[in-house]
């Protein structure tokens, strides 16, 4: 059994978590990084490599491929070629790539709002245009408006990004949704890419699909964003993927690739191995304790702390937290002052929410809460 009650000091360690607060009394509950160490056999595979001591260039390992397209096989029946798989140092890297690999200067990309902040600054990093569509709050359901996406697409839209699991809402699309989109982006001709880097933290109760294994139609033209990195807890060591069965869209991306990004690191691959290998009864665990977590910040929010509400959340260790009620003119400064560290739903493209982060022990989620609920009763 993990124990991931286990409280383990992260100060001065160098983490982009919780040093952003260094030598200040704030519980930071914001970047998707997890207070839980990663699974033991990872742990020993990458003490293995650095016992060894020549940490040189690494060949991409060939078992990794395999593993990564066995898995996608037998969880989703979906058979990916070896070949298919691009292996990189980063999801945002490939959402990044995916921009430049499609259209050209000026031309434009669809989004649902409230979105992961990347995916609102790629299209402008790659010089092409955002269209954020804001997804509707309907009955506690965030929902696709397929009238807004027709009614707003224009000709020289040639991408269309879709995060799902979604962060920050925590949606886990349905067929029915993912086949819409999917016949959204074979009616205007776009290409899809799909960040599905959430997709082993999904809730029981709900199923994750790979869009792009709904039918060869899509599959045809969709560039799937995968990595071990949220699952694990392996976020700081950069191994990910990305699926492309396009021959011409494949060469696309890895020709803009070339010279500029980097191959995965020699302990990104070891510990990628290691939890496609290894790691599959501590996500089992982990599933069982982040449920308890979700169901608790659930309970909190919808039942005691006045004037907030959030929706079922069907994945992720993220809660996407409607304060609007509450009138908070700046949030991020508001919840800082009571000491949290949270993300302000400004940066998702939408403000009067916040996102909290909830993949951490018990212990540390109660205190945190405990501060927001006394911010928001000081109001
Ligand atoms: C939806 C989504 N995509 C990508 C990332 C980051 O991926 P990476 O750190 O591999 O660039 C995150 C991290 O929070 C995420 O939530």
């Amino acid at each position: 059994m993990v124990n991931f009650d286990s409280v383990i000091d992260r100060h001065g360690t160098g983490s982009l978590k919780w040093d952003k607060y260094l030598n200040e009394d704030i519980i930071p509950m914001w970047v998707a990084d997890m207070d839980f160490q990663a699974p033991q056999p990872v742990l020993t595979a990458i003490k293995d490599q650095v016992d060894f001591g020549i940490l040189g260039y690494h060949l991409p390992p060939k078992e990794l491929v395999e593993l990564i397209c066995t898995r996608l096989f037998d969880r989703y029946n979906w058979t990916v070629d070896p070949s298919w798989i691009i292996l990189l140092p980063g999801l945002v890297c490939g959402i990044n790539l995916a921009c430049r690999s499609c259209g050209h200067q000026n031309s434009k990309i669809i989004t649902l709002t409230p979105i992961y902040p990347p995916f609102l600054s790629a299209p402008s990093y790659s010089e092409r245009k955002l269209i954020t569509i804001p997804m509707q709050n309907i009955n506690q359901h965030w929902t696709i408006p397929l009238d807004d996406l027709e009614n707003n697409i224009s000709e020289d839209c040639k991408l269309f990004l879709l995060c799902n699991p979604q962060n920050p809402t925590g949606r886990v699309f349905n067929k029915k949704e993912l086949t819409e989109i999917s016949s959204f982006c074979l009616k205007h001709d776009l290409v899809l890419c799909s960040d599905e880097i959430h997709c082993d933290l999904v809730y029981s109760g709900n199923k994750h699909i790979p869009i792009a294994s709904l039918n060869t139609d899509i599959e045809n033209r969709t560039i799937t964003l995968m990595s071990p990195s949220k699952t694990f807890n392996i976020p700081g060591l950069g191994c990910s993927f990305a699926i492309i069965p396009n021959r011409s869209l494949r060469s696309q991306f890895c020709n803009i690739k070339k010279g500029i990004v980097p191959e995965i690191n020699t302990l990104g691959y070891t510990a990628g191995l290691a939890c496609y290998k290894h790691g599959a009864s501590w996500v089992n665990e982990l599933m069982e304790y982040l449920t308890k977590n979700r169901d608790f910040v659930i309970e909190k929010f919808n039942n005691e702390i006045n004037g907030t509400s959030l929706n079922k959340i069907e994945a992720t260790y993220l809660a996407w937290i409607d304060i609007r009620n509450l009138n908070i003119k700046n949030t991020y400064e508001f919840f800082y002052q009571h000491g949290v560290g949270i993300s302000d739903g400004v940066n998702f493209g939408k403000s009067g929410f916040f996102r909290l982060n909830f993949g951490c022990p018990k212990s540390i989620l109660e205190k945190g809460i405990d501060r927001v609920k006394y911010a928001i009763e000081s109001i």
